[in-house]
């Protein structure tokens, strides 16, 4: 019924290494928390009695059309879920009409979901080898993709506790106590047993012939992360000529930046709290951004989306699309492509819900006019003029 049904459906499948790779967050996982409770403090100033019998949802993004206002969000060594996992996910977003963003540690190669989804995105992490870099674009660009994604929240390996207290380390070799947990998910063994550690296919023409695919994520670990800087971003906006975004910018001087750099778009995001656990979280910095670069950068955000609603209050604060990570990878954990069509027909499903209850038929007219807190603070430009005539704050707090 929902996605949280998912993630029990894939917390029973899978083994607890894997579950917490998946679900886990950086440190006290603090920022994993704060990024729920963000959504949860705000709420929507329905309007009714509109016609709602017509409803769309579809959204222009970088110049492309979409069926609904969000995509799948890049998520590296995926198939350790269940095998093939990047192929999956990008066969249901082709199927649901929304983007696949393939990460820059998938383990299926650009060339093959280029096939299989057209209107994937790909997410870059720089190489400290500026060469492999260069090579990566130009394989994006040939394989016909519109748009790459650079994600900057990862200047250093962030400490994820929980990944190492139940195993999920380097060089991925499990202990017998990971093992034994293991053997309580026969439906994960079989499928391991079958297929093994996934490669990190993008960068195997780069290692030496004949790397394991246990080596090959050493030899990754060797690449990234790279230096950040400016000048990598603008010397990537040279190379590349489609649509480039910016990954896990939360500061409005670093959105103003990235539009000096001749960026396109950023996805304001906190890497679903998987790096720095005391980032604030995504949805309570957007409406600084949204301010700072107005229309002249697509703003986009992820992190904590697990309902149609929250995908509403991402739009209405000012986001012109968002992403999803963990949603749709449940679903692909739960019951492979079927899993994370199901996924994302929920929140299809709940984005419409949403929009028919607030009296918005169209996705791309939210705005902040159905959105307040329950401390009745305004948060984006405009919305106290447009709250205080849809509805006086005091007649709320009574
Ligand atoms: C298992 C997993 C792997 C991820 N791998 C990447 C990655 O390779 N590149 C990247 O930019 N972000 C990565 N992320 C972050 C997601 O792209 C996204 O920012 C985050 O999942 C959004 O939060 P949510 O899971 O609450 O939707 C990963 C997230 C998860 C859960």
């Amino acid at each position: 019924m929902s996605i949280d049904d998912l993630r029990k459906i894939a917390r029973r499948r899978l083994p607890r290494v894997i579950y917490d790779y998946l679900e886990g967050g950086a440190e006290d996982e603090a920022c994993l928390a704060a990024n729920r409770r963000a959504f949860e403090k705000h709420r929507l100033l329905p309007r009714y009695l509109v016609d709602i019998t017509q409803r769309d949802q579809s959204t222009t993004v970088l110049g492309q059309r979409f069926a609904s206002p969000f995509g799948i969000a890049p998520t590296g060594m995926i198939a350790m879920v269940r095998p093939r996992a990047d192929v999956l996910l990008a066969e249901a977003a082709a199927r649901a009409d929304v983007p696949f963003v393939i990460s820059g540690a998938s383990t299926a190669s650009i060339e093959e979901i280029a096939r299989i989804a057209p209107k994937s995105w790909y997410q870059h992490y720089p190489c400290r080898d500026a060469g492999m870099t260069s090579d990566l674009l130009r394989r994006v660009a040939d394989a016909g993709l519109q748009t790459l994604v650079v994600t900057v929240d990862v200047p250093l390996h962030s400490k994820r506790e929980r990944n190492i207290r139940s195993g999920w380390v380097r060089p991925y070799k499990p202990t017998l106590a990971v093992v034994l947990e293991a053997s309580r998910h026969p439906g994960w063994v079989v499928d391991y047993l079958r297929t093994g550690l996934p490669f990190m296919e993008n960068y195997r023409k780069y290692a030496p012939p004949d790397t394991s695919a246990r080596d090959l994520t050493s030899f990754y670990a060797g690449q990234v992360p790279a230096a950040h800087s400016w000048a990598a971003i603008e010397k990537i906006r040279r190379e590349w000529s489609g649509s480039l975004v910016l990954k896990g910018i939360l500061h409005p001087d670093d959105a103003s930046q990235a539009l000096r750099c001749g960026v396109d778009g950023v996805i304001v995001s906190n890497h679903g709290g998987r790096q720095l656990d005391r980032a604030t979280a995504p949805i309570d910095a957007l409406p600084r951004i949204v301010d700072a670069v107005g229309d002249r950068l697509t703003v986009m955000l992820d992190s904590g989306i697990r309902r149609g609603a929250d995908i509403a209050t991402a739009l209405c604060l000012g986001a012109r699309f968002v992403f999803v990570g963990r949603a749709p990878a449940y679903g692909v954990a739960a019951g492979g492509v079927d899993g994370a069509m199901k996924a994302l027909s929920i929140l299809r499903n709940e984005v419409d819900l949403v929009c028919g209850q607030i009296g918005c038929p169209s996705a791309t007219a939210l705005g902040p006019a159905f959105i307040d807190r329950y401390d009745g603070q305004s948060v984006a430009r405009g919305t106290r003029a447009c709250i205080a005539h849809a509805h006086p704050i005091e007649t709320l707090r009574a």
